[in-house]
């Protein structure tokens, strides 16, 4: 049986993740803050819904604090640890980056030092598409240069791939860290996903009947993935990776601001109105995905149109209309 540790279990993607290798018989150790970065009781309930499985063993703790690292680590049985934990959402991370910078850097260090004291050998770090930042190139490739990130969330992130390459350049010949897996996410949405973003915002001003605020003209362009797509992405490279490897996880159809506003008004059932608004700063006008690399390496091959995986959200935002409404 193999024993994976998840930090920040909890969250959104950190949820799926677990209940994935739950279900394919793992055991998970999660390790979650609970902190307010959006409503803890989300996080609570997710938390407790993982604890229905036998195999799931929660810490309540930080990841900056060593302590907390050991209860989840000490046991000596983990095999892997898959890194979720961060402070997410590029426009906070403009208003307060020291935070951003104490958590998904120094919290990185921490998590990393961690899995060298117990020579954990798998590792898989969740990092973003906007460590691309002002790229022109498109789609987006792990070879092109990542040194214009437009926020201090991307920055952080981007640390955090630096730091993860520089661990296994230190240890991953004396045996911990030799698969150290750096994974690009692109805009994950589905059932349970963050209250701030923007499809669960735009999913419940549309059915309490209020204007959707967008940013810019609507052609900017974001590379949506389906978590379940996600979920497949992460466990492929904690089975798979080897090395030190970047991995762009997106869900490979580049869709409009509009056009994703329209399809979640289609599964609403309202005529949106819609107020257009100055970009926001921090925010980057294309994400787009090449995926070859995760194809070929992973057999990764995300498998969720944008409008089924937003019919999929909108009936679990109904049926968890107030958890997501708290
Ligand atoms: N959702 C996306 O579209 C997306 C896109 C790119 C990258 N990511 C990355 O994926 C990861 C998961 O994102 P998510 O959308 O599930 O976010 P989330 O906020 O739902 O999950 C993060 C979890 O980490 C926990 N956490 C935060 N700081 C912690 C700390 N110091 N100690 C312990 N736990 C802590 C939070 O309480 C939360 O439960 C993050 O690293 C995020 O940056 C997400």
């Amino acid at each position: 049986m193999t024993t994976i540790a998840i930090t920040g279990a909890a969250g959104f993607i950190g949820t799926h993740v677990s209940e994935m290798l739950l279900s394919r018989g793992d055991t998970v150790v999660g390790l979650d803050n609970f902190n307010d970065f959006y409503d803890p009781a989300i996080k609570r309930a997710n938390a407790k819904h993982l604890q229905r499985w036998e195999g799931f063993r929660l810490v309540e703790g930080d990841i900056q604090s060593p302590e907390s690292l050991d209860a989840v680590l000490g046991s000596g049985d983990v095999d892997a640890i898959i890194h979720l934990a961060a402070r997410a959402g590029v426009r906070p991370s403009v208003e307060d980056p020291s935070l951003y910078a104490d958590v998904n850097v120094r919290g990185t260090i921490q998590v990393l030092e961690a899995a060298v004291r117990y020579g954990i050998e798998r590792f898989v770090f969740a990092s973003s598409s906007s460590v691309y930042g002002a790229n022109t190139k498109t789609p987006f490739h792990e070879e092109d240069p990542v040194e214009l990130p437009e926020s201090p969330y991307a920055a952080t992130k981007r640390a955090g791939e630096l730091l993860c390459r520089t661990y296994h350049h230190l240890y991953a010949t004396t045996g911990p860290l030799q698969s150290l897996a750096v994974l690009r996410f692109f805009t994950v949405y589905g059932p349970g996903q963050r209250p701030e973003m923007a499809i669960s915002k735009f999913t419940k001003r549309m059915i309490q009947g209020q204007t959707i605020p967008m940013f810019g003209d609507g052609s900017s362009l974001r590379d949506y993935t389906y978590v379940d797509d996600i979920v497949a992405g992460v466990v492929a490279a904690l089975d798979r990776s080897q090395g030190y490897r970047i991995f762009n996880l997106g869900g490979g159809q580049p869709v409009r601001l509009d056009a994703m506003i329209a399809a979640v008004a289609k599964a609403v059932g309202v005529e949106p109105v819609i107020e257009e608004l100055p970009m926001q700063p921090g925010d980057v006008q294309v994400t787009v995905s090449d995926c070859s690399r995760a194809r070929e390496e992973l057999g990764y091959l995300p498998q969720t149109s944008l409008n089924d995986g937003i019919s999929e959200y909108v009936k679990w935002h109904m049926m968890n209309r107030h958890d997501s409404d708290r």
